[in-house]
């Protein structure tokens, strides 16, 4: 990789400067701007903070004993910054390597040996799959992928919502209202006949009638703590809630085209959670209050409750459980959960805890926190009046996405099925183009753009360069890509930052620098196949072949589809 090289050269020429006590060592970024070059070190800014001297005058310093080197064309020091131009030759060799190792190229190894668990999606039981999962679901997915790309072991781990108080509720107004009077024939009858629509409302129903009936609330507790001690009747019940809820969520993950390795529900941990209180409450970590399990915290943070006033167990403990069974099973060196911005203080409390427990060790816990994602000014929730159905969006998607599609030449079935890839991508995109810790808004005008920062636009550009190649034969052997014209160049000054690229958004954990890479890319492309004639050109047929190489692995990272034609 280029980069390394030159992270080398800069580490080498500050250890032949009198910096080299401070420490410290360089850090190479990709330029954002050509004009400063192609990759960028601020290392000189680092050092200023140590010793008595202007970033300006360490840089020259550095710069003046960086070795010569041939994939180097020109280094330059600018302020501080120390900013480097890849020869003609280094470009050409990349985009070599580009086509040669296909869709290899951008994958890395520095996660060899290392296995991430990434905990994403994780929705509730007994309500439809919400639009605040779709975030987890697709960051999460994303984030996966390019850990895999790294070469990382990576298990994708769907913990499920199907156990806690919310259920005991369900359950008591699923007796009440469904069940009340029938025999046990006409009771399977009924659990049989329910949708998951059916069990949205009973909650709702539940909520609404317990403001003047406040009795009802003990009703659901007694009612979980039934089904914590695995009581027939209430097991039945939930059963049948578990059972629709998988249905509906395999059909959305279908949808989605996204597969995840396990999905082991909270209610799989029941035992090892009370064991593990048990274990804390033993050493003190948890303590008692209110005849209820907490653990404090003093100072630093808020305590939280571990084990109910009526020994029911709790989604910390359920947490906990897992936590340990995953270090059982995998032995993870990092844990990430991709999880709402809500959870953020829970999960500052659960990493807390991993660490009083001593499991902590070596291991990194990364809470991904997403922000909102909102409709027109609202807030996706289920409360009553304001759901929105993901299905519905996503098939809604798919249909706009239908129109996008102006190739004549396309039959109507596989005119369906890239409508699919373009609306299920532009509703990934739409998301991860923007840093997940932002709320965002989605726009159909926006997500659904043919031309800026949309998914549809990266299709098309790829389907672009397709159809440029379906036309002509390129000739990959014995390629000269020497005296590139200003448009060439700069479209393979791009090409050849993908690998930087893939491993910062794996690095800072955002999805959405890939996203800006691909979108500089296509501009460029876009620029480039308008101004010059490509056909009859074979050093800009390379490009267009090694443009739509790096599209689709950067697509395909994100978990969109490229189709060839659109
Ligand atoms: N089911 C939870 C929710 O919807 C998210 C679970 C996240 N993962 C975890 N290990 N806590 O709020």
């Amino acid at each position: 990789m280029i980069q390394e090289k030159i992270e080398k050269l800069v580490n080498d020429a500050l250890a032949k400067t009198s910096f080299k006590e401070v420490g410290l060592s360089s850090c190479i970024e990709a330029s954002k701007d050509q004009s400063h070059g192609d990759y960028t070190t601020s290392v000189a800014f680092k050092v200023a903070g140590k010793v008595d001297k202007k970033p300006i005058e360490i840089a020259q310093e550095i710069g003046g004993k960086i070795k010569r080197d041939k994939d180097i064309s020109k280094i330059e020091t600018v302020g501080g910054f120390i900013n480097f131009f890849l020869s003609e030759e280094a470009l050409q060799k990349e985009i070599y390597e580009i086509l040669e190792e296909k869709e290899a190229y951008g994958s890395g190894k520095e996660g060899k040996g290392k296995t991430v668990v990434i905990d994403y999606s994780s929705p509730n039981i007994a309500k439809s799959f919400g639009v605040g999962h779709l975030r987890s679901t697709i960051i999460g997915q994303a984030i996966y992928n390019i850990y895999k790309f790294r070469g990382w072991n990576v298990v994708g781990d769907n913990h499920l919502g199907d156990w806690g108080t919310q259920f005991g509720k369900l359950i008591y107004q699923i007796k009440e209202k469904k069940l009340k009077g029938l025999n046990s024939e006409q009771k399977k009858e009924m659990l049989n006949s329910l949708t998951i629509k059916d069990l949205e409302d009973l909650y709702i129903e539940f909520h609404e009638e317990v403001k003047d009936n406040p009795e009802m609330q003990e009703k659901g507790r007694e009612w979980f703590k039934k089904l914590e001690s695995k009581d027939d009747e209430a097991n039945e019940i939930w059963q049948k809630a578990l059972e629709l809820s998988k249905d509906e969520f395999d059909r959305i993950y279908q949808i989605l085209d996204v597969k995840i390795d396990n999905s082991i529900g909270e209610s799989s941990y029941i035992d090892l959670a009370r064991e593990i209180t048990k274990e804390m409450q033993d050493k003190n970590i948890a303590v008692e209050s209110d005849n209820a399990l907490i653990v404090d915290f003093s100072q630093d943070l808020p305590p939280i409750i571990i084990k109910k006033s009526d020994g029911t167990t709790t989604y910390l403990a359920r947490d906990l459980a897992k936590i340990r069974d995953r270090i059982e099973r995998w032995n993870p060196e990092m844990l990430i959960y991709e999880v709402g911005v809500d959870q953020s203080l829970y999960f500052k409390q659960l990493f807390k805890i991993v660490e009083m427990l001593n499991w902590k060790k070596e291991r990194q816990f990364v809470h991904l926190a997403h922000g909102l994602i909102r409709w027109q000014n609202k807030k996706f929730s289920t409360r009553r009046g304001e759901t929105i159905n993901l299905e519905d969006i996503l098939n809604e998607a798919i249909d706009k996405s239908f129109e996008l599609i102006s190739n004549d030449e396309i039959d109507l079935q596989e005119k369906k099925e890239i409508a699919k890839m373009v609306g299920i991508g532009a509703v990934k995109y739409n998301d991860l183009s923007q840093h997940h810790q932002k709320d965002i808004i989605f726009d159909w005008q926006k997500a659904l753009a043919l031309k800026g920062n949309s998914g549809p636009y990266l299709q098309y550009t790829y389907a672009r360069c397709q159809s440029v190649l379906r036309k002509e034969k390129v000739k990959t052997k014995d390629i000269d890509l020497s005296k590139m014209n200003d448009a060439e160049k700069s479209i393979s000054r791009e090409l050849v930052k993908f690998e930087k690229t893939v491993k910062d958004s794996a690095d800072n954990f955002s999805p959405n620098i890939i996203c800006n890479f691909l979108f500089t890319l296509a501009q460029k492309y876009n620029l480039f196949y308008n101004d010059n004639r490509i056909l009859g050109d074979n050093k800009r047929l390379i490009l267009t072949l090694a443009t739509a190489q790096i599209l689709k692995n950067g697509l395909t990272l994100l978990g969109i589809k490229a189709p060839e034609k659109m």
